[in-house]
């Protein structure tokens, strides 16, 4: 057995019993490899950046502090044994939309996960980027093969994946946000996630190949570019032990979308959907390319297109586009 194997088996290890230390000789019979083993993978692991506390004759264990996103770290949260030889981490990426797309064009398969613990180029919606520092958020991208589900429209996809943020955060930490149309999801009337759905058509057949979700959650950075500072926070504005979720926030959201389609053809995607959103009976402000004026956020129809009334009483449905809450 090579040490690489050895290590990321005791880190699982360690990462599924986390609140008891694990002796050396435990590991090793768990394990079946030898005590010396065992303490040149441990060794290798604190190399890494694991904290790993040595317990007084107990043995060892994972410092509650540890938020290194990995396999071995997701792995004790996902829902089926299949799902972990789909994920790719890297320290860092330019963009995990990016990557993905390229794995996509060279076939890996659907269900393909790609997360990074920092992007130095990370993309938002409309050409803008996506503030992705080290150590304190998740960004993470899914490959999606057409196929999976017929799909009318990309924005489906969209809308689904917000209601999955919004499960998944509230599954692992009890907090609920909302969604503002879009797809961008609010905590305390601020963004915390912001979600980038890339597709590829194929031009001979005009049929979609495969969509790439990008979700990038703001966990724990305590502070954001000077122009993003009033719009913008984390679900743990203020770091603790409890923003320590990175990996089992990763596996809740692999759960929910690779365990079955219904996140995004479920009958109930709509009113899952309605139901968070942050925009109805409000005042928002609609910015267009050239204009912005304000109206009132009436409802979504079934296309989830926001239904507004103007000022001058005008109803009118708006099928993407930007727009925020008055006053917020
Ligand atoms: C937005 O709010 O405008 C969308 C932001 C999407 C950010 C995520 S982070 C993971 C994935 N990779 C990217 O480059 N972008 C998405």
């Amino acid at each position: 057995m090579n040490t690489m194997n050895t290590k990321n088996r005791i880190l699982e290890l360690l990462e599924k019993s986390k609140n008891e230390s694990l002796s050396g000789e435990k590991i090793a019979e768990l394990l079946d490899i030898s005590r010396n083993a065992v303490w040149k993978a441990i060794n290798v692991l604190k190399k890494d950046g694991y904290k790993i506390e040595a317990v007084n004759n107990r043995g060892y264990r994972l410092s509650t502090d540890n938020n290194i996103l990995s396999v071995a770290g997701i792995n004790p949260y996902l829902a089926s044994d299949d799902y972990s030889s789909k994920i790719h981490i890297y320290k860092s990426l330019e963009s995990t939309n990016k990557t993905a797309k390229e794995m996509a064009v060279n076939d890996y398969e659907h269900g393909t996960i790609v997360i990074a613990d920092t992007q130095t180029s990370g993309r938002g919606r409309r050409g803008r980027s996506f503030y992705s520092p080290p150590g304190t958020g998740l960004y993470m991208s899914i490959i999606l093969r057409s196929g999976f589900v017929d799909l009318p429209d990309a924005t489906l996809i969209t809308a689904g994946a917000a209601v999955v943020v919004c499960k998944a955060i509230k599954a692992v930490t009890g907090k609920e946000p909302a969604i503002k149309w879009v797809n961008d999801v609010f905590l305390d009337n601020k963004k915390i996630c912001g979600i980038l759905t890339e597709a590829v058509t194929d031009i001979e057949s005009n049929s979609i190949q495969w969509f790439v979700v990008g979700i990038g959650i703001n966990i724990s950075t305590d502070s954001f570019p000077n122009d993003l500072n009033q719009a913008v926070t984390s679900l743990f504005p203020v770091d603790n032990e409890n923003a320590r979720i990175r990996n089992r926030l990763a596996a809740e959201i692999i759960n929910i979308i690779l365990t079955s389609n219904d996140w995004v053809t479920g009958k109930n995607l709509h009113s899952e959907y309605k139901s968070r959103l942050m925009l109805l009976g409000r005042r928002i402000i609609v910015t267009e390319p050239n204009k912005t004026y304000e109206a009132l956020a009436l409802d979504i129809d079934e296309n989830n297109r926001l239904i507004i009334k103007k000022d001058n009483n005008e109803t009118t449905v708006l099928s993407s586009g930007e727009v925020s809450v008055k006053n917020i």
